[in-house]
C-alpha cells in the first residue's frame, strides 16, 4: 500500500528506513514528548521496524514511513496503532525529525492517514493524545479537527516527572468537518 499527498509518500516501514530514522529516534528534542526510550540503539531501531512490519501484515498496526517526495528521505513516522477490528477504532501517533518541523508535514501526513483509516480501513473512531506541554502536537491535533475529550492527570511518568495527557477523538462523521489550516 502507498498513499500520496502533495509533498509526501506514506508507505509501510521497511528495514532500510532504519538509517534515516535512527538519528530522529535518538534526538532528545524529538523523544522529549514521546514514550520512546533514550538512547535507542541501532539494533533496537531495526527490531522495532521488523515488529511494525509484522503487525502491519496482520492488520494490527499501520506504521507508515513519511517520505519527502523531493528528497526521498524518510523524515518520520505516522501510525495508526492499537487497531481494534471489534470496535473499529485506532490511535494516531506521529513524529518527525527536527529539521522538518513547522512546515506542515505532519498535518499533511496525518490528514491522509485519517482518510485512509476512515474510508479505506472502515474505522469509525480514531483517538490521539499528547502531553499537555506539547503545544506543537496540540496544534496539529486542532488543525486535524479532533474533539477534545479530557485530560488524564499525571498519566505517564518519564524520568521522574509525571505528565498530564490531553485526549482527543474523531468519529468517521467528523472527518468531513475537519478544519483547514
Ligand atoms: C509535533 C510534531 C509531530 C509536529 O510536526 P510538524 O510537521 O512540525 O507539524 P505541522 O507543521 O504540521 O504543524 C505544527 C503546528 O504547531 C505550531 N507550533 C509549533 N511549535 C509550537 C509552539 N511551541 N507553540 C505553539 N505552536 C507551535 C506550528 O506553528 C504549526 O501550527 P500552524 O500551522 O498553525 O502554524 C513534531 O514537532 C514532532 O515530531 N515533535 C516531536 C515528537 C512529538 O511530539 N510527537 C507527537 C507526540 S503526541
Amino acid at each position: 500500500m502507498q498513499l500520496k499527498t502533495d509533498r509526501l509518500i506514506l508507505r509501510p516501514l521497511e528495514e532500510k528506513d532504519a538509517a534515516d530514522l535512527f538519528p530522529v529516534m535518538n534526538d532528545p528534542d524529538v523523544t522529549a514528548n514521546l514514550l520512546l526510550p533514550h538512547p535507542y540503539p541501532a539494533e533496537k531501531v531495526s527490531a522495532w521496524i521488523r515488529s511494525c512490519h509484522a503487525a502491519y501484515e496482520v492488520c494490527e498496526r499501520y506504521d507508515l514511513a513519511v517520505v519527502r517526495k523531493d528528497t526521498g528521505q524518510v523524515i518520520g513516522v505516522c501510525s495508526l496503532c492499537k487497531v481494534s477490528w471489534e470496535h473499529l477504532s485506532a490511535e494516531l501517533v506521529y513524529w518527525i525529525g527536527k529539521p522538518h518541523w513547522g512546515q506542515g508535514f505532519i498535518t499533511e501526513a496525518a490528514r491522509k492517514v485519517l482518510e485512509y483509516g476512515f474510508l479505506e480501513l472502515g474505522l469509525e473512531r480514531v483517538c490521539v493524545g499528547c502531553f499537555a506541554c506539547n503545544t506543537a502536537s496540540r496544534r496539529v491535533i486542532e488543525k486535524l479537527g479532533f474533539i477534545y475529550e479530557g485530560t488524564a492527570r499525571g498519566e505517564y511518568k518519564k524520568l521522574g516527572v509525571r505528565y498530564d495527557t490531553l485526549h482527543f477523538g474523531m468519529l468517521r462523521e467528523d472527518i468531513t468537518n475537519a478544519s483547514g489550516d
